[in-house]
């Protein structure tokens, strides 16, 4: 019952140090803790309990009470995230023990799983510990399912302990890497579920870590191109179909919104399409996720404040999210088709980079006026939006770091969500809760609207200073043609300014799991009907009369 990882990738091959958190092992043993030999034995507590019982009354008894009396000493309290390590000194096989908090009992959830199995590994490696056994969190008197506990350990783990050190020539400040978890339960039956759950923890961690990857990575590796070989590897690893257009072919598809982003810089852009046939028969049966991928945000000639900027390498964490998503439902197989659309490129102010004034058209034949160039993700999303409905997606999920003002509404807690579909907006944020990715709805109310309206085109890319999240979203919101639709404003979600749980420093890999949880809870959603695909109008003869 081990889940073995990969080989790895052809492009951690050309990095200097490879994330090793992908080689990290968990495996599931059906067996007594007191006697498994191993440095670390991780047991847990519920905040407030006085005496131990379960597991970890097993262990407090083999150790003479210990764990008692560290409580009744105020040691240990049993809040979540709480780490505290005994020496065994022989008294039982394990070497170590280490009593993980669990917070309060009526609160204990699959996120707090999460959470503990990151604060565990990390304190084990700080520790130089590079392996350790633990029982299923919340899965005894916590009341889990216990296939949800091993999916959480799994996911937990291997999200805790990533370090994106591809470019440090040293060790950085560790020298240790965990290698190995074995969670352990007696009950055979149970140990066969919390084995199914940690082999779809790990491949969701494991997908949420390739998105994180390519956010950390910097644009001068992480080029539209590179994307595209990234979207490539999965598609391979995964047997999805996939597609790579390039400049000249998406001008000729009218899409003139994402163009015009593109032709301020040298680097090639890329429109990425990869496609999952989970229900062939049913093409009606179809989600699309859009992503933003532009893989440095300069602004254009409205250039960015120097300030920060750097943090722009990671404009394309929609596109890498989408990319990461398409990893997982490839191998989770939903009955449903999913058609991945990622608009990559650079926004730089070349020298025949747009200008502000400039109105472009994008392939529905509508017209934007850029009143800003650094309002650049809706003009590329734009195109990508009219691609998926011509491609007859009548359900779709984009996600981009659209606003700065998304992260002043919400900060970096959760991600903003809006749309023109209350089922699938709903959808969205259960796929949330189940995944401790958390969302909040933004209205779109048509009184918003007044503020993209142009003199001199259908509308325009920047609503000033108002409502900055909500006009974003409904200039996306003309360009998808009666579909169902939901926009998730990851600016704030994307990355993370500190360690917490099982986020770093660094990129989180939202919305990952939501996604792949979307498709999979769409899958099962058998009412739907779909939204009869559209035929397209005159805008098709229009879009090749192009500015
Ligand atoms: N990529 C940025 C949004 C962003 C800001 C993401 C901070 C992550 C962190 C986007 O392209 C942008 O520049 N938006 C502008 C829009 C404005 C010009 C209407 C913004 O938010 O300032
Ligand atoms: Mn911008
Ligand atoms: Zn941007």
């Amino acid at each position: 019952m081990t889940t073995t990882p990969k080989p790895r990738t052809a492009k951690a091959k050309k990095s200097a140090k490879p994330n090793k958190t992908k080689a990290l092992k968990i495996d599931v043993r059906s067996a007594d803790i007191t006697g498994i030999d191993t440095p670390a034995l991780v047991v847990n507590l519920f905040r407030g309990v006085k005496k131990p019982g379960g597991a970890t009354g097993a262990v407090d008894k083999a150790l003479g009470g210990i764990i008692t009396q560290l409580i009744k000493d105020g040691e240990i309290k049993g809040s979540v995230g709480e780490t505290t390590l005994i020496h065994t000194l022989g008294k039982i096989k394990p070497k170590r023990v280490l009593v993980a908090g669990l917070g309060p009992q009526d609160k204990v959830d699959v996120q707090v799983v999460r959470r503990v199995s990151a604060e565990v590994v990390r304190f084990l490696r700080r520790k130089g510990i590079s392996s350790a056994a633990t029982i299923a969190h919340g899965a005894g008197v916590g009341g889990l399912d216990p296939k949800l506990s091993g999916q959480a350990i799994a996911e937990g783990t291997h999200l805790g302990l990533y370090k994106f050190g591809t470019y440090l020539t040293k060790n950085g400040d560790t020298t240790n890497e965990f290698e190995k978890l074995t969670v352990v339960e007696l009950d055979k039956t149970r140990a066969k579920a919390i084995d199914a759950g940690v082999k779809l923890g790990c491949t969701l961690a494991r997908a949420s870590i390739t998105a994180r990857d390519m956010v950390n990575e910097p644009a001068n590796h992480m080029t539209p191109s590179r994307m595209a070989e990234a979207a490539q590897k999965v598609a391979g690893e995964q047997g999805l179909k996939i597609e790579i257009f390039g400049n000249a072919e998406m001008k000729k598809m009218g899409m003139g919104a994402f163009m015009g982003v593109a032709q301020g810089t040298d680097e090639p852009a890329k429109l990425i399409v990869m496609r999952y046939d989970g229900d062939p028969d049913n093409p009606e049966n179809n989600l699309g996720l859009i992503g933003k991928g532009i893989t440095f945000d300069t602004g254009g000639i409205s250039l960015k404040p120097p300030g920060g900027m750097e943090a722009m390498k990671g404009d394309m964490a929609g596109g890498a999210a989408v990319i990461a998503a398409m990893e997982i439902i490839g191998q989770t197989r939903p009955k449903i088709n999913v058609l991945a659309v990622i608009a990559a490129t650079e926004n730089m102010p070349g020298a025949s980079a747009q200008r502000p004034g400039d109105v472009v058209r994008a392939m529905n034949g509508k017209t934007i006026e850029v009143i800003n160039t650094d309002a650049e993700g809706r003009l590329v999303l734009a195109d990508a939006l009219c691609y998926a409905r011509e491609q007859g997606i009548t359900r779709l999920v984009d996600v981009a770091t659209l606003t700065g003002a998304m992260v002043t509404t919400l900060g970096k807690a959760c991600t903003g969500v809006m749309g023109n579909d209350d089922k699938l907006v709903q959808q969205t944020i259960e796929a949330g809760k189940k995944t401790g990715e958390k969302f909040w709805e933004l209205p779109l109310f048509d009184e918003y609207k007044d503020l993209i309206k142009s003199d001199v085109a259908d509308m325009k890319n920047s609503g000033g200073r108002q409502a900055g999240s909500i006009s974003a979203a409904l200039l996306l919101a003309e360009f998808v043609d009666g579909a169902a639709w939901v926009h998730l404003d990851i600016a704030g979600t994307s990355t993370s300014d500190k360690v917490s749980g099982y986020l770093v420093k660094g990129a989180t890999g939202v919305p990952v799991r939501t996604l792949a949880q979307l498709a999979s809870d769409l899958a099962a959603d058998s009412d739907y009907q779909g939204v009869p695909k559209k035929p397209r109008g005159k805008s098709k003869t229009k879009q090749r009369s192009v500015p």
